[in-house]
C-alpha cells in the first residue's frame, strides 16, 4: 500500500504477474483463434469467384455441387469457431471476476478510511464488472478481427492491384475514422464518468439523509440538486452517443460507398478485360468484410474506452493492496500502549488533526479522554485503532509499532466502539463474533454480558439469530450502541477503544459500561475511554484532556477533580465540564 497523505496513492502500475500472464496466454490463443476465423472468413469472396468463373463457364452441376459443400462445411467450422471464440472471451471475463473481484472488493471496503466517498468505492469496486461485461458483448470480438484487414486487402490485391489500393484507401479512410473517434470520445467520456461519480455521490448522501429530508420537508430541493447533477451527466452521455453514432453511421457509409466503387472499378476492368466476372463479386465481398470490424469497433467504442479505463484502474486498485508477506506474526500484546509523539492528519486533505501528542498506559489502566468537541478525540481514537495512519511518531504495543502488524491480526488485539456505531448486515451473534466462521458461542455470550445486552437479546423472538438488517436499523441506538460494545470486547481484546460509548445509554447501560470497563482493567486489558459521563470516568485511573488537537492535561483522575487540596474525587465531583474549564484558565 502506498500512503500519501493518509490515502491510497493509485499509481498506474499494471495487474499482478500471474494475473496478466494468464490474460497474456489467453490473448494469444484468441488471436490465433481469430487468425483461422479471418481465413476462412474468405470463403464467400472465394465461393464466388469459383462460382462465376468455373461452374458457370464450365456449365458444371457436380462442380457447382461439390463447391457448395465445400462453401457450407468451411462457413460450419467458421460459425464453430466464432461461437468457441467468443465463450472463451466471456470464460476469460469471469475468470478475471472470479480472481480480481476479492482483490478489489478488499481494496473498496479500505478505501472509506482514507477519506473516499462510497460512491467512489463503488465506482472501483463496478470495474471488474465493467470488464467483465464488455468482454462479452461483440466489441474484443471486432477488436480482433480488425488486425487481419490486410489479409482481405492482399486478396483483392492478387485479384488486381488496382483494386487493392482502393481497398488500401478505404482502409486507411475508416482507420482514421477509428483514431478521430478514440480522439474526440476519450476526454468526454472522461468527463461523463466524472459526472456521474458525482451524481452518485449526491445521491448517496440523500438516501442516508432519508428521514431528515422527510422530517423537514426539503425532498423537493434534494430532487432539485440530483436533477441538476443528472442534467450534466445526461447532456455529457448524449454527446458522446451523438459522436460515436454519427461516426458509425460515417463508416457504414463510407464502407457500402468503397464496396461499390470496388464493384464499378471492376466493372471497369473487365470491360477493359483484365478482370473475370467472379473477381468482381469476389472483391466487392472481400472488401465490405474487411471494414466490417471498423463500423463494429466504432459503434462499441463507448464501451470500449470504459472498459479500457475500469481495466486500468483495476491495475491501479490491485497496486495498492497491502502485501502481508514480510510482516511476521507477533505475539498477543500483554503489557503495555505507548503513544509516542503522534500527529495525525485528516485523509485526503492532510489538514493536522492532532500534534505531537504521548502518553503510555500499562496493562490493568484505564484512561479516560475528555475535551470539547472537535478537540480530536476521535480522531485519536481512529490512530490508536490503526484505522487512520499516523504522519508522525508511533503507536505501540509492546513495543511493536502498529504498522508492523498484520491488519487482521492486530485487529484480534483491538475492541473499537466508534462515536456513530453501525452494525453490518447479520444477526446478533455475527455482529457481537465479528462474522467469525466458527463462532464461538460462550465467548458471545461473556462479551454481550459484559455490555450488559444479554438480558435484552434473549427477550427477543429469534435471541442472538436475531436479523439485525442493513447498518442494524432493526435497532434502536442505544441497543446499537450496546451491541458494538459487546463486539468490541468480544475475545478479551487487550486494547478496547471506546469513543462515547454512553452517548445513547440509559442509567443501566451507563452501569454496565464501567462494569465493563473495569473488567477490561481487571483481566489485564488495557482501556480508553473518550466521555463525557461521570460514570464512565469512574472507572479511569487517568484522565487525558484534548484541546485543539493537542494533550492539554494528561494527569490521574484525583488531580483533575480534585475538590480541593487533600479531597479525592469522587463520583460526585467527576465534573467533566468544569474540568475542561479549569485546563483553560
Ligand atoms: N475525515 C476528516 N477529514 C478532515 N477533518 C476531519 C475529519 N474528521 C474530523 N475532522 C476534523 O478534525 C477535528 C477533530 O475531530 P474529532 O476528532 O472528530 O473531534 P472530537 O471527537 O473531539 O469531537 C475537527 O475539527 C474535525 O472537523
Ligand atoms: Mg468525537
Amino acid at each position: 500500500m502506498i500512503v500519501r497523505r493518509g490515502g491510497y496513492e493509485m499509481s498506474g502500475k499494471q495487474l499482478p504477474g500471474e494475473i496478466s500472464g494468464r490474460l497474456k496466454g489467453a490473448v494469444c490463443f484468441i488471436f490465433l483463434i481469430s487468425a483461422v476465423v479471418n481465413i476462412l472468413a474468405l470463403t464467400g469472396a472465394i465461393y464466388m469467384l469459383q462460382i462465376y468463373d468455373r461452374a458457370l463457364t464450365s456449365q458444371s452441376l457436380p462442380t457447382l455441387a461439390a463447391l457448395t459443400l465445400l462453401a457450407l462445411s468451411l462457413y460450419l467450422f467458421q460459425g464453430l469457431l466464432d461461437v468457441t471464440r467468443a465463450q472463451i472471451l466471456v470464460r476469460l471475463g469471469a475468470r478475471l471476476d472470479e480472481r480480481l473481484s476479492p482483490l478489489t472488493h478488499k481494496v473498496v471496503i479500505d478505501m472509506p478510511r482514507f477519506g473516499h466517498s462510497l460512491a467512489e468505492a463503488r465506482e472501483r469496486g463496478r470495474d471488474v464488472d465493467i470488464v467483465r461485461n464488455f468482454l462479452s458483448t461483440q466489441g474484443p470480438q471486432a477488436l480482433f478481427d480488425l488486425p487481419f484487414m490486410p489479409l482481405y486487402i492482399a486478396f483483392i490485391y492478387l485479384l488486381h492491384p488496382w483494386l487493392g489500393w482502393l481497398a488500401i484507401g478505404g482502409a486507411l479512410l475508416l482507420t482514421g475514422l477509428t483514431l478521430l473517434t478514440e480522439i474526440v470520445t476519450r476526454k468526454r467520456s472522461f468527463a461523463a464518468s466524472r459526472a456521474e461519480l458525482s451524481r452518485a455521490k449526491l445521491a448517496e448522501t440523500q438516501l442516508k439523509n432519508a428521514d431528515v429530508i422527510h422530517a423537514m420537508g426539503f425532498a423537493g430541493r434534494a430532487v432539485a440538486r440530483y436533477e441538476i447533477s443528472n442534467a450534466a451527466q445526461v447532456k455529457l452521455q448524449t454527446g458522446i452517443n451523438d459522436l460515436t453514432s454519427s461516426f458509425a453511421s460515417l463508416s457504414k457509409v463510407f464502407r457500402m460507398i468503397l464496396q461499390s466503387a470496388v464493384l464499378g472499378l471492376g466493372a471497369y476492368l473487365t470491360i477493359k478485360g483484365e478482370l473475370s466476372a467472379g473477381a468482381i463479386i469476389a472483391a466487392s465481398v472481400a472488401s465490405a468484410r474487411a471494414l466490417a470490424p471498423v463500423d463494429l469497433a466504432i459503434s462499441q467504442w463507448k464501451s470500449l474506452i470504459a472498459a479500457r479505463r475500469s481495466y486500468k484502474r483495476i491495475g491501479e486498485t490491485l497496486t495498492a493492496l497491502k502485501t502481508d508477506k514480510d510482516t511476521l506474526k507477533l505475539p498477543p500484546p500483554e503489557h503495555n500502549l505507548r503513544v509516542e509523539a503522534i500527529t495525525i492528519t485528516a485523509p485526503l486533505t492532510g489538514s493536522v488533526l492532532v500534534k505531537d501528542m504521548s502518553l503510555e498506559l500499562k496493562a490493568g489502566q484505564a484512561l479516560g479522554v475528555i475535551g470539547h468537541t472537535g478537540s480530536g478525540k476521535s480522531t485519536l481514537a481512529r490512530a490508536l485503532t490503526g484505522v487512520w495512519p499516523l504522519l508522525k511518531g508511533h503507536i505501540r504495543l509492546d513495543g511493536a509499532d502498529l504498522s508492523q502488524w498484520q491488519p487482521d491480526e492486530l485487529g484480534k488485539h483491538i475492541g473499537y466502539l466508534p462515536q456513530e456505531t453501525s452494525l453490518l448486515d447479520g444477526s446478533i451473534a455475527e455482529n457481537i463474533c465479528r462474522f467469525d466462521p466458527t463462532p464461538n458461542s460462550e465467548k458471545i455470550i461473556i462479551a454481550a454480558k459484559a455490555a450488559g445486552i444479554h438480558d435484552m437479546v434473549v427477550t427477543f423472538k429469534n435471541g442472538y439469530q436475531t436479523e439485525l438488517g442493513s447498518e442494524g436499523t432493526s435497532l434502536s441506538g442505544g441497543q446499537r450502541q450496546r451491541i458494538g460494545l459487546a463486539r468490541a470486547l468480544y475475545d478479551d481484546p487487550f486494547l478496547v477503544v471506546l469513543d462515547e460509548p454512553n452517548s445513547n445509554l440509559d442509567h443501566a447501560g451507563d452501569l454496565a459500561l464501567t462494569k465493563a470497563i473495569s473488567s477490561v482493567k481487571a483481566r489485564g486489558g488495557i482501556c480508553v475511554v473518550i466521555t463525557h459521563r461521570p460514570s464512565a470516568l469512574a472507572a479511569c485511573e487517568t484522565i487525558a484532556i484534548m484541546k485543539a488537537g493537542q494533550l492539554a492535561r494528561l494527569a490521574p483522575k484525583d488531580q483533575i477533580f480534585q475538590g480541593g487540596p487533600g479531597i479525592k474525587a469522587s463520583h460526585s465531583n467527576l465534573q467533566p465540564e468544569k474540568a475542561l474549564a479549569t485546563s483553560e484558565a
